[in-house]
């Protein structure tokens, strides 16, 4: 199974959604491999990895995806990222087939995985629409604010203009992050599950300055229990 985590819109929670369902598949004794397509690398980081990476494998022929993975643990590989990736939009561009490359190059990697977990950068760029093609179901992170909607209108013309390319509609599900005890953030998420129903997961991901000091590699993980049953949901529902 692999996911693609995409949200054009920043600091919505992509890469905290990466690095912690990662890790609650690899605690459910999932063998899971990250793919960390954002040039500015936060997962890629987070496990603290800086050798050979995704843009070797991506730019050159000579390199497939299995030759840069690194090992985290014995549950979580990863395919880095570096910032050399922001040069993929320029490099790809007179290549045929440009959006299918990461799907390709993916396809040997499937059978030796138990989920691929794709990070994106915030773009809707060749490299996100890589991700988007090589998904078998896409998580949309949404903080319930008007720009993070938006930002997820984007998606779904892309997506409707995407599903010509793949023939099928690809899957998706919104996940609340960084949500407020605010009458705002109450009434957007109320709006979004009138108009997605379903698609909307019920877990939602609480402001909680853990996660930042998370990203700080401090290690202090609160509200791991949200992950846990986000996960579950994701699980679930594909
Ligand atoms: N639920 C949360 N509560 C508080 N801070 C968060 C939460 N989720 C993410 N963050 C912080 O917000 C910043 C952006 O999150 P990140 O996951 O990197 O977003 P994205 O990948 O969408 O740009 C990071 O510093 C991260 O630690
Ligand atoms: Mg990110």
């Amino acid at each position: 199974m692999i996911y693609s985590i995409v949200q054009n819109k920043g600091g919505v929670g992509k890469s905290t959604l990466c690095i912690n369902f990662a890790e609650c598949l690899a605690k459910l004794g999932k063998k899971v491999l990250i793919v960390d397509t954002d040039a500015q690398a936060n997962s890629t980081s987070y496990f603290g990895i800086e050798q050979g990476t995704l843009y070797d494998s991506m730019i050159g022929d000579d390199k497939t995806p299995l030759q840069v993975v690194a090992t985290v643990n014995p549950n979580i590989f990863i395919v880095p990222a570096d910032l050399r990736l922001s040069d993929c939009e320029y490099s790809l561009s007179q290549r045929i087939a440009r959006e299918q490359i990461l799907s390709n190059k993916l396809e040997p990697l499937k059978n030796k995985f138990d989920c691929i977990v794709i990070d994106t950068a915030p773009n809707l760029g060749v490299l996100t629409i890589n991700a988007i093609l090589s998904a078998d179901a896409l998580l949309i992170p949404i903080v319930p604010e008007p720009f993070s909607i938006q930002g997820f209108n984007m998606i779904n013309n892309m997506l409707t203009r995407l599903s010509t390319i793949r023939k099928t509609q690809i899957p998706y599900r919104l996940i609340m992050t960084r949500t407020k005890n605010t009458a705002l953030h109450k009434e957007t998420i109320d709006q979004m599950k009138k108009a997605y129903g379903n698609l909307v997961l019920e877990t939602r991901i609480k402001e909680s300055i853990g996660y930042a000091e998370q990203s700080l590699g401090q290690g202090a993980k609160k509200n791991t229990y949200e992950y846990l049953s986000l996960t579950d949901e994701i699980i679930k529902a594909f």
